[in-house]
């Protein structure tokens, strides 16, 4: 019997609602196999902000770091677009937390669904067969680097974002990719901009390195701009594509578009041991908050990996999986996958199923 105490950020729009939705069914997944739940709930973003706190209070970050897995729903919106820099919810507590927390390693997958396959803008034989994770680094390059204007007050005034690698952070996210690649199909290709950016020169001779003690993974290195071809006209030849912060926010983007819908996908935000952070890819989505009709699968889902990577309770994790394909299989689904059921009705739906038959 585990006790899985973890600290669950909702946030922001729609992130309370899937939220309780995931618990609902964590609830009911402990239940059934015999664990605890201990659950430390926290403000983070702009709900932070509204209670008078910082975007990522101090609180919240204690908790994240003493419990070591964090359940995070979303955050930002209209209300809090007008704050600048650090202020607002995104660069004030998305980014300082993954800092913090030093989650370097951020896994999303791209697998359509085949119940969902005819809600992807692609034509069928684009799709299936396609099965890829993309491990995208976390805490480096432009999204850390230094940032300021030159000459504000001129008639001219310029701006810079800096964007620099260590060969130690492209070693460690190399490791990721490639352990992760060995569990796999035993392929990483490695995106960067080498026929013109430094850092991603430097990249491309660290993962080379990185290789030579992974002889039975292949590699292949692809441009950036290449790339985002490729994966929509040849999505099924990949299986780890390993990459920097800023071409993995973009290819992820692009990559859910082969699953049909944002609404379903999950992701990790991975440290060195079991840290980690879990959260839908989606975000807050203001202009459906509070009416029930956000659909919680993605948050499910992240929940299920938050019991298998960081609390090691694989089973438990399959069995919210397979209540999840039963859900998408039989239509227990939200109104933007066709279905009928609110975001609640489907959490609850979730809950009664996991564990049980759902062949
Ligand atoms: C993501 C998001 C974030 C990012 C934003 C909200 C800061 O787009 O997680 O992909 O750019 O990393
Ligand atoms: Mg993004």
């Amino acid at each position: 019997m585990a006790n899985i105490n973890f600290t669950y950020l909702p946030g922001d729009g729609i992130g309370t609602e899937v939220g309780e939705a995931a618990i609902n069914v964590l609830n009911a997944t402990v239940n059934k196999f015999g664990h605890t739940l201990d659950i430390e709930r926290h403000l983070i973003g702009g709900a932070a902000i509204d209670a008078g706190m910082k975007p990522l209070p101090d609180e919240s970050l204690a908790s994240a770091k003493k419990t070591g897995a964090i359940l995070l729903g979303a955050v930002g919106g209209p209300k809090w677009d007008h704050l600048k820099g650090s202020d607002r919810p995104e660069l004030g507590a998305l980014l300082p937390l993954r800092k913090e927390l030093n989650l370097y390693a951020n896994i999303r997958p791209a697998a359509p669904h085949p119940a969902l396959i005819d809600r992807a803008p692609l034509k069928r034989e684009f799709l299936e067969g396609v099965d890829f994770v993309v491990m995208r680094e976390l805490t480096g390059g432009i999204y850390f680097g230094k940032k300021g204007k030159d000459n504000p007050n001129s008639n001219n005034p310029s701006a810079y974002d800096e964007c620099r690698y260590s060969e130690s952070e492209i070693r460690r996210i190399s490791i990721k990719a490639f352990d992760l690649a060995r569990l796999r199909k035993k392929k990483v290709t490695s995106v960067d901009k080498s026929n013109v950016l430094e850092t991603s020169r430097l990249w491309r001779a660290v993962v080379e390195k990185v290789a030579k003690d992974y002889e039975d993974v292949d590699l292949e290195h692809l441009l950036v701009d290449a790339m985002t071809m490729h994966m929509l006209t040849r999505g099924k030849d990949f299986d780890v594509i390993l990459t920097e912060n800023m071409f993995g926010d973009i290819l992820t983007d692009e990559a859910s578009v082969l699953c049909g819908s944002m609404g379903v996908i999950p992701s990790a935000s991975l440290s060195d041991g079991t840290m980690g952070m879990y959260e839908p890819i989606h975000g807050s989505a203001p202009d459906i908050a509070g009416q029930g009709k956000a659909n919680p699968l993605a948050m499910i889902l992240s929940a299920a990996w938050m019991l298998r990577l960081s609390f090691k309770l694989e089973n438990e994790a399959a069995a919210i999986e397979a209540a999840v394909d039963a859900a998408l299989y039989d239509g227990h689904t939200t109104g933007d996958l066709g279905g009928s059921m609110t975001t609640s009705e489907v959490g609850q739906w979730i809950a009664d199923h996991v564990g049980g038959d759902v062949s």
